[in-house]
């Protein structure tokens, strides 16, 4: 048994859809989440720099006690194999659990993954799909990046948003595509609007895969959480936690409203 915190992040909303999956699966679990939004969006930087961001938001994490690290997102997750030479508490990332669980849900292997420019130039959902298929499914991958600017501009469940994904999307309507991999862990909050394109197809968010990473992980380590008090969820932003708190109101736990922190100095 072990109590300390968990700690999650991302660079801004998108990790918190992968929270509240964590906080359903571990409700007597402490959280303490981080939205990198000084340096969003994480999708377009050279692997350089965010190999270093994903090391100060994970150094910051580790000097507040965590006992697991779960990066939030997909972009942080392809640049975070250095992680390993650095700190020592377990890492658990968004790709491989989300890739496993979506070729096993496609009846028909026809699966269409979307994510930041930077997760699909990593190669990492290509590599990840061509290891587990068995049959030659038909893989397309599509970079989106734009995306993510939109839904932290709030342009959400508006006609603007609906265009949006379907000027993008459209041209895979007639694919025959089952399963969607939502690469990107911002890219739940455009479920209507990729329904609007795709009704009949599953679409896969990272969150309940890597809930169930983490649980393999926990319980590998019999590092779960054995009171019966319901968890403490803390929210981070290292830049603008009050816009941060306005698009995040549809998150359904109670924690108390967004901190502000800097990473680089290590406290709260
Ligand atoms: N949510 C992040 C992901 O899963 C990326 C968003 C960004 O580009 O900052 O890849």
């Amino acid at each position: 048994m072990n109590n300390k915190p968990i700690g999650v992040f991302d660079s801004g909303i998108g990790g918190v859809t992968v929270l509240e999956e964590l906080v359903s699966m571990f409700p007597n679990e402490d959280f303490i989440y981080v939205g990198d939004t000084k340096n969003l969006p994480y999708g377009v930087k050279t692997k350089e720099v965010l190999k270093g961001l994903v090391s100060n938001v994970s150094n910051y994490l580790v000097s507040r006690e965590v006992k697991a690290i779960v990066i939030a997102c997909n972009t942080a997750t392809a640049n975070s194999h250095h992680l390993k030479d650095e700190i020592d508490v377990p890492v658990i990332g968004v790709i491989s659990p989300t890739s496993k669980y979506a070729y096993e849900v496609s009846k028909n292997k026809n699966i269409l993954t979307i994510a930041t420019n930077v997760t699909i130039e990593s190669n990492s959902y290509q590599e990840a799909l061509k290891n587990l298929d068995k049959n030659g499914g038909n893989f397309y991958f599509e970079k989106c990046s734009e995306f993510v600017d939109a839904i932290e501009n709030n342009i959400v469940n508006i006609p603007e948003s609906f265009s949006l994904v379907e000027n993008k999307l459209g041209k895979y309507a007639d694919k025959n595509i089952d399963t969607i991999i939502l690469g990107c862990t911002h890219f739940g909050i455009y479920e209507k609007e990729l329904k609007n394109i795709f009704p009949t197809a599953t679409l896969v968010p990272c969150g309940l895969p890597t809930a169930n990473e983490l649980k393999r992980v926990l319980d590998e380590k019999d590092a779960l959480n054995q009171t019966k008090k319901i968890g403490a969820i803390e929210i981070n932003a290292t830049s603008d936690p009050d816009f941060m708190k306005e698009k995040i109101s549809w998150f359904k736990y109670p924690y108390n409203g967004v901190n502000l922190v800097d990473v680089l100095k290590n406290e709260k």
